[in-house]
């Protein structure tokens, strides 16, 4: 299908969204954002952002370019994959560079859905005189900032589902933890914990897997760990609560201190509003994503209640004959991969 933007216009936004990616886990629940800035079909400058109060993608592409290249500002052209920022934050508003630097074009994948922006600095831009093009690559450059949209629209985080089935149809066993999945998906999942801010288990899966939930086999961060413990029963030596690293203890009634530090305890009553009062804590907190890694109660619970932006579920390849039954999920998945013998399904809700 012929997009009515140019081979080179498609190019350089193609380029802005591969530096975008370089924030992969560090700008949630900031956007992902690349700049590229080319002279006469030459690169002269590339930025990107690279988390919560550094400086934006633009201005990085303007710092980048070297000083002989500097007087050609004024004839280039800048790609950006997300409308630039006209407003005052914790850096002042990319628009404004572009105006000073006198940057004639702008070109454009997609809209900042942030109310502030959300076309205005694209307004802005224009009426100080500046050629501004938009929507080039548009579906990609949505993709990119997902997690930012979902945080600014919904005003929680985006919740990603992620199991692993047996082909049978089992997520697990009573009283022992079994493995599903080959070691290619297990790196997987340890990326997608780089990538994501929060992680949350139900207390069985915390009580019988015992597991850390950490990012072990991929570069990058260690998400922030949510467990379930109703009772605050659950055993203080679990990885989860004595391995230093941060957990959020979500109880109905404090009755312990933990003796170290990691283990922050929230009180939340345990009705039929809890996920929806977790979710609404959590983004007050600034957490844009929320990985819920199981069992299958808790899964299931999400599915019900609809409180899920996108599944992940592994296929093994192996039979359990017997055991936990997986969640229910009623739609069709969205893409389907082979990861050697396992199968992953991607599923987006609404
Ligand atoms: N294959 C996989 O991908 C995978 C991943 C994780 C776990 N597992 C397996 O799954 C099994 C555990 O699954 P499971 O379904 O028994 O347990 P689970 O979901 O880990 O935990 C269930 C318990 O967590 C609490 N809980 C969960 N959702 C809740 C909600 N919405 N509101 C209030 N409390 C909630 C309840 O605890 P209380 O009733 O105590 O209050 C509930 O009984 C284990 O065998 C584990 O190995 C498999
Ligand atoms: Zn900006």
């Amino acid at each position: 299908m012929k997009s009515g933007f140019s081979k080179k216009q498609e190019l350089y936004i193609r380029r802005a969204f591969d530096l975008a990616r370089l924030s992969e886990g560090s700008a949630v629940p900031n956007p992902m954002v690349g700049a590229v800035i080319v002279f006469q079909n030459r690169i002269i400058g590339e930025g990107y952002f690279k988390g919560f109060g550094k400086s934006h993608a633009e201005v990085n592409a303007v710092t980048n370019v070297k000083e002989e290249d500097r007087q050609y500002l004024t004839q280039s052209e800048i790609y950006v994959s997300l409308e630039p920022c006209n407003f005052f934050g914790k850096t002042p508003p990319c628009t404004s560079l572009i105006l000073k630097t006198k940057i004639p074009r702008v070109i454009i994948s997609t809209i900042d859905k942030t109310p502030q922006v959300s076309g205005n600095g694209i307004e802005l831009l224009r009426q100080n005189g500046v050629e501004v093009i938009t929507g080039v690559l548009e579906k990609d450059g949505d993709e990119l900032v997902k997690y930012r949209t979902n945080y600014v629209e919904r005003e929680s985080p985006f919740v990603i589902l992620k199991y692993a089935k047996s082909k049978d149809g089992f997520i697990g066993q009573e009283n022992k933890s079994v493995w599903i999945t080959n070691h290619f998906s297990k790196i997987l999942v340890h990326k997608w914990r780089s990538e994501i801010n929060a992680i949350m288990v139900g207390t069985n899966t915390a009580r019988q897997d015992n597991p850390k939930l950490t990012n072990r086999l991929y570069f990058g961060k260690n998400p922030l760990r949510i467990v379930l413990d109703r009772r605050d029963d659950l055993p203080e030596d679990l990885h989860l609560f004595s391995d230093g690293l941060p957990t959020w203890q979500i109880t109905e009634n404090i009755t312990r201190t933990f003796s170290k530090k990691n283990v922050i305890q929230i009180e939340i009553p345990f009705d039929d509003f809890l996920l929806k009062n977790l979710l609404k804590k959590l983004h007050e907190e600034k957490i844009g994503t929320l990985l819920v890694e199981g069992g299958a109660k808790l899964l299931q619970s999400f599915i019900d209640q609809n409180l899920w932006q996108e599944a992940r579920i592994f296929e093994g390849n192996k039979y359990l004959k017997n055991g936990i039954l997986a969640p229910q999920i009623s739609v069709t998945p969205n893409e389907e991969f082979k990861i050697e013998n396992d199968t992953l399904k991607i599923f987006q809700n609404g």
